[in-house]
């Protein structure tokens, strides 16, 4: 019917304008740990992203199945899989952004720092491998526990040549995400209208929400900002604890993931005043690395902001979170020079 025909017309016209690729540059992203809980779901919305040109998705297994399943979606990008080390060299070459969400996940009674020993020499070998054939790549790190995974990152790159602090990135979006969802729900606004920041780190009470920053302003008690402020640090544990053995937060990450890709994928682009929360090398604390707000640019960071006026109760969390988030980051550097 004429109905029928009308309405997939604008259907497709709507599509057409919102995978339009005449205006992006060509962009490489490469996920490694694709076929994983957060690779999976992260590999779709990718795919789903106008700006990515070529999709490479890596695993040590699993792959062909999930770049198959992806390479269908009618969408601008190419996607190709890559399966196992010797194919890890090929994923990478040429790639702008490096997401990595590779190694094992929590399970009820663990913390982040329980996967160390696992996920430390995974990303020590990747990011080995990354300095190898994307050198220049923004490297955003998903791997846990975050607070040594990413300095492990950068004492790599720094061995081999390579390190640029403006291009490695510790994946903290989540926690925005959370704090964003729980502050909406209480505060019962429109999630879309809200913003909050969150900085420190990615484990327990290094997650530093910082909720008198909020907009918009919510006439919250000290006791409700405790329980939203106990409630993003406890996220993690809240999706560990439901999904009881089965792993950690995929989907939830996979969006988080994708929307902090998308920003560093802006950023290169030169659109102008992306600015994302994330765990990166700082000097706005006397930790060598520390989450805040960050603006993105052509090259990576092109500023690290501040953290702004802070109530006493966020002093109080930035004073308690300093010993943990040092001893973190050290250890992620003593790892990557002892081994
Ligand atoms: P998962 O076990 O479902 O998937 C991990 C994938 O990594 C698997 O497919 C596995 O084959 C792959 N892998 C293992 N070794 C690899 C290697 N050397 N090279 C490439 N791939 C390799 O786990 P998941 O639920 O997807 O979680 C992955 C990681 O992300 C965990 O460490 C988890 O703690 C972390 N995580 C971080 C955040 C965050 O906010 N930063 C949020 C959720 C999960
Ligand atoms: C999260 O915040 O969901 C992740 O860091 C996974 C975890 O172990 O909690």
């Amino acid at each position: 019917s004429v109905l029928r025909r009308s309405s997939t017309a604008s259907a497709s016209s709507l599509l057409r304008r919102g995978y339009s690729s005449e205006s992006h540059p060509e962009r490489k992203v490469a996920v490694l740990g694709a076929a994983g809980g957060i690779g999976q779901p992260l590999a779709l919305l990718m795919k789903l992203n106008p700006l990515v040109s070529n999709l490479a998705l890596y695993d040590i297994a699993g792959t062909p199945g999930v770049a198959t399943d992806v390479s269908h979606v009618n969408t601008r990008s190419e996607v190709a899989g890559y399966m196992g080390e010797e194919q890890l060299g090929q994923a990478l070459e040429g790639s702008d952004v490096v997401i990595i969400p590779a190694g094992v996940p929590r399970k009820p009674g663990m913390t982040r720092d329980d996967l160390f020993n696992i996920n430390a020499g995974i990303v020590k070998s990747l990011c080995t491998a990354i300095a190898k054939y994307c050198p220049n790549a923004l490297v955003n790190m998903i791997s846990n526990p975050v607070n040594s995974t990413v300095p492990i990152a950068a004492e790599v790159f720094k061995k081999a040549g390579t390190y640029d602090e403006k291009k490695l990135f510790g994946v903290t979006t989540l926690d925005v995400v959370r704090a964003k969802t729980f502050f909406a729900g209480k505060a019962k606004v429109s999630v879309a209208d809200v913003n909050i920041p969150v900085v420190g780190g990615h484990a327990g009470i290094t997650i530093l929400p910082l909720f008198s920053q909020a907009t918009p302003k919510a006439n919250f008690s000290d006791e409700d900002i405790q329980a939203l402020t106990k409630r993003t640090q406890d996220g993690g544990t809240e999706v560990v604890e439901a999904k009881a053995g089965k792993g950690s937060a995929t989907l939830s990450m996979a969006y988080a993931g994708a929307i902090f890709a998308d920003a560093c994928l802006k950023g290169l682009n030169g659109v102008p005043d992306v600015i994302e929360c994330s765990f990166v090398q700082s000097s706005i604390t006397e930790l060598s690395f520390f989450a805040s707000k960050v603006k993105l640019g052509k090259n990576g960071v092109e500023e690290v902001l501040g953290l702004g006026p802070l109530s006493d109760y966020e002093k109080q969390g930035l004073e308690a979170l300093m010993p943990e988030l040092k001893s973190s980051i050290e250890k992620g550097i003593e790892f990557a020079n002892k081994s």
